[in-house]
This record gives structure tokens, C-alpha cells and sequence, in this order.
């Protein structure tokens, strides 16, 4: 308990920081401040943080439509990797619990992604099972290229 109370506080601590960097907050003073886990592993993100505040969403689009219409494959801004890093040490997941990562800040900022109904929200073992149908977003997703993502 007192090791759960411990890193709560380490966890409370680096998102005030982190979010006191935030120039862009979606809600004006007096409302709590989300709390952004840390990521479980790397030293930086893929990109610059405060850019990633901003901007991560620009990215996954733009990898998406990247793999999903053009095949082409590369890791840096894939999802798999977000998750990998970013999934929380208490749930595995970045998802699950009000604290996870993707979840603290949007339930924060009253954001809804659905991304989560097709892709799963944990580190993916090379074993992962098929998505039944193609991207939402774009219309051809080749059979091949759904090999990678799990429920
Ligand atoms: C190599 C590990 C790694 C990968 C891969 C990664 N991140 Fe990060 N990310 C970090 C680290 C480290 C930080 C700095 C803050 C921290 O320590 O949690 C960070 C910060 C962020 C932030 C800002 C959080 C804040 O405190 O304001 C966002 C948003 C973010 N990442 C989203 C993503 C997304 C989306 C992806 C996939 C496109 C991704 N990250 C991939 C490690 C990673
Ligand atoms: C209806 C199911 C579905 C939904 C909802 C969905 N995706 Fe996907 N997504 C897929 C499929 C299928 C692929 C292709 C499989 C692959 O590339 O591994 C894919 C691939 C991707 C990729 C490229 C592969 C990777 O791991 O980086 C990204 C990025 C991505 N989706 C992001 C998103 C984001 C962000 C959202 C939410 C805004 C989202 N997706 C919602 C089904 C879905
Ligand atoms: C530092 C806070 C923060 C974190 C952490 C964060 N997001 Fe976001 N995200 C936001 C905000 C704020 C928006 C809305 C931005 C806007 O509307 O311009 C957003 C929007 C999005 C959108 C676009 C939603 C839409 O309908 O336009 C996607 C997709 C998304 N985030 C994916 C993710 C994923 C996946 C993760 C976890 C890997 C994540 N985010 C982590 C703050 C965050």
C-alpha cells in the first residue's frame, strides 16, 4: 500500500509537470488536472513531447493511411509502438483504467477515440490474431495487412 501511495505520488508529480508544459490545455483554470502516467519504457517519445501533446493524433493518421493505403510498414509512428511504451506497469494496457495513458488525458479533455474497439490496448506478443475487416477511415486495407493488429 504505502509502495502503491508512493508511486502515486511520482505519477501525480510528473503529470502536473508534464502538463504544466502543456500550452495548449482544453479547459480553462480551476479544473483538475489529468493524470498522465509515465511511460513505462524509452527515455523520449517518438517525436518531441510537447509536440506529441499536440500532435500525436496528426501522426497516427498519417501512419495509418501510410500502412493501411500505401503498405508501407515502418515502426516509428506505428501504434504497436505507442502501446508498447506506453501501456501502464499497474493494467498492461493503455486503456483499461481511468489512469491509463490514452484515457487520463481524454476522459481529461472529454476526447472519444474508438480506436480501441479494433486495436488492442497491450503490447502485442508476434502471435496476434486477425482484425475482421478493414480500417474505418480507408477503404482498402489488404488482407495481409490486417495480420498484425488483435481485439
Ligand atoms: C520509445 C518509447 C515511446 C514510444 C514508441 C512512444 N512514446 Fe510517447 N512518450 C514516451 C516518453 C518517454 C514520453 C515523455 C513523457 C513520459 O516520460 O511519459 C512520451 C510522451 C508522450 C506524450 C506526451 C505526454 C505528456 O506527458 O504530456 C504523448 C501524447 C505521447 N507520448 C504519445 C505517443 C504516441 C501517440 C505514440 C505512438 C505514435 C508514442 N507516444 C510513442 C515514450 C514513447
Ligand atoms: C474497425 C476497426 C478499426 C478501428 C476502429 C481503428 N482501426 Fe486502425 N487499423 C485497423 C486495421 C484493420 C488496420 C490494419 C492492420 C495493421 O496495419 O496492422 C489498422 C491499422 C492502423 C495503423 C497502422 C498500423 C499500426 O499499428 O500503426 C494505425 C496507426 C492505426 N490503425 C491507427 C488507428 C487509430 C488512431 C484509430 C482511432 C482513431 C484506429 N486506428 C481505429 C482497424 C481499425
Ligand atoms: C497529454 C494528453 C494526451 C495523451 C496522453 C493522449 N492524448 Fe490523444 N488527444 C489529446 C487531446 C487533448 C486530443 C484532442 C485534440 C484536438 O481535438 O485537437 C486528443 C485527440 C486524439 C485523437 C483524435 C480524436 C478525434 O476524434 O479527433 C486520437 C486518435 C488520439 N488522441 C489518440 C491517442 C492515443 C492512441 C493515445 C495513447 C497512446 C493518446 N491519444 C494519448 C490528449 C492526449
Amino acid at each position: 500500500m504505502k509502495s502503491l501511495l508512493a508511486l502515486g505520488a511520482v505519477v501525480l508529480t510528473t503529470a502536473a509537470l508534464a502538463w504544466a508544459g502543456a500550452d495548449a490545455q482544453p479547459k480553462a483554470g480551476g479544473a483538475p488536472k489529468p493524470v498522465i502516467t509515465k511511460a513505462a519504457k524509452g527515455e523520449h517519445c517518438v517525436e518531441d513531447t510537447a509536440y506529441m501533446r499536440r500532435n500525436h493524433m496528426k501522426l497516427l493518421n498519417v501512419h495509418r493511411d501510410r500502412t493501411v493505403l500505401q503498405g508501407v510498414r515502418t515502426k516509428k509512428h506505428s501504434l504497436k509502438a505507442c502501446i508498447d511504451c506506453h501501456a501502464s506497469e499497474a493494467t498492461g494496457s493503455v486503456a483499461s483504467a481511468k489512469e491509463d495513458f490514452c484515457v487520463s488525458c481524454h476522459s481529461y479533455a472529454a476526447v472519444k477515440i474508438d480506436c480501441f474497439d479494433c486495436h488492442s490496448t497491450k503490447p502485442q506478443s508476434a502471435a496476434a490474431t486477425t482484425l475482421p475487416h478493414a480500417h474505418p477511415a480507408s477503404a482498402a486495407a489488404h488482407v495481409e495487412e490486417l495480420a498484425g493488429v488483435s481485439q
